[in-house]
């Protein structure tokens, strides 16, 4: 029997239901394409899901309008510059089986607004909790997991195995589109670039291929609570 053939039977399955806050930012809609996906994995097998955005206090116009802008973003976010982001709504301090914290790498790190957060909300929503770090990066995410796994334990949560999501295209292409594309050129009307960057972010492949590990996830979860 399924999970919603029981919640149908059962309202007491109901209430068992496995919570999830999915916490997150993004600057130019790749993460959101992916936290979309997992929310969407996680409620076909029956998790309850809150999805809480992250907004920065000072507007960051996507995208950056020009060259010189470009490098000093990518300067300052190397040293891990904070960008204050709004509160949080009151939904994100209650009780849940699990936390996803996803956002993109700027600059070998956890984005500026992810890392306000942290400084501001770690301590209150990640004590005794699983976090799991969902990445959207270009290529280089390491020792933005690194970071971030420290940060989490730091605060007294246990960071799961990250999933990280890399954008697929090939180098040199990918850091050469990547840049032409913060800075508000499009690569794909440059001819020699045409016909090697197809496009900038996630393909509909990993959308899929995320919305299904949500899925397993989500069945994990719904078991985790059955068996105790
Ligand atoms: C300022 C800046 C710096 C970046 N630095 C990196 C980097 O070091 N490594 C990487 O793989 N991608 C890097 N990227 C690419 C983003 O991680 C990638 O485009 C991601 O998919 C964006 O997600 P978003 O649309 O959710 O903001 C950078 C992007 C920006 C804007």
């Amino acid at each position: 029997m399924n999970r919603t053939e029981n919640n149908a039977k059962s309202p007491q399955w109901e209430k068992h239901a496995p919570r999830v806050l999915i916490i997150f930012y993004s600057l130019s809609r790749q993460t959101r394409k992916l936290v979309r996906a997992v929310e969407a994995g996680l409620k076909e097998s029956g998790v309850e899901v809150v999805v809480e955005k992250l907004v920065t206090e000072k507007q960051i116009k996507f995208p950056f309008e020009s060259f010189l802008q470009t490098v000093y973003m990518m300067l300052v976010t190397f040293f891990r510059k904070r960008m204050p982001v709004n509160a949080l709504s009151p939904a994100a301090s209650q009780e849940y089986d699990l936390i996803i914290l996803a956002g993109p790498t700027w600059s070998f790190n956890p984005c500026g607004p992810i890392l306000s957060f942290l400084d501001s909300y770690c301590m209150k929503i990640f004590p005794g909790r699983k976090v799991l770090p969902v990445v959207s990066c270009r290529r280089y995410w390491k020792y933005h997991v690194s970071y971030l796994n420290k940060r989490i334990r730091k605060c007294g949560g246990t960071p799961m195995e990250p999933w990280i999501f890399n954008h697929p295209v090939p180098e040199p292409w990918n850091t050469i589109g990547l840049f032409l594309t913060l800075m508000g050129k499009n690569p794909r009307r440059i001819a020699i670039l045409k016909k090697f960057y197809t496009r900038y972010g996630h393909s509909n492949r990993q959308l899929e291929e995320i919305q299904k590990r949500a899925r397993e996830l989500g069945s994990s979860l719904l078991n985790q609570l059955d068996n105790h």
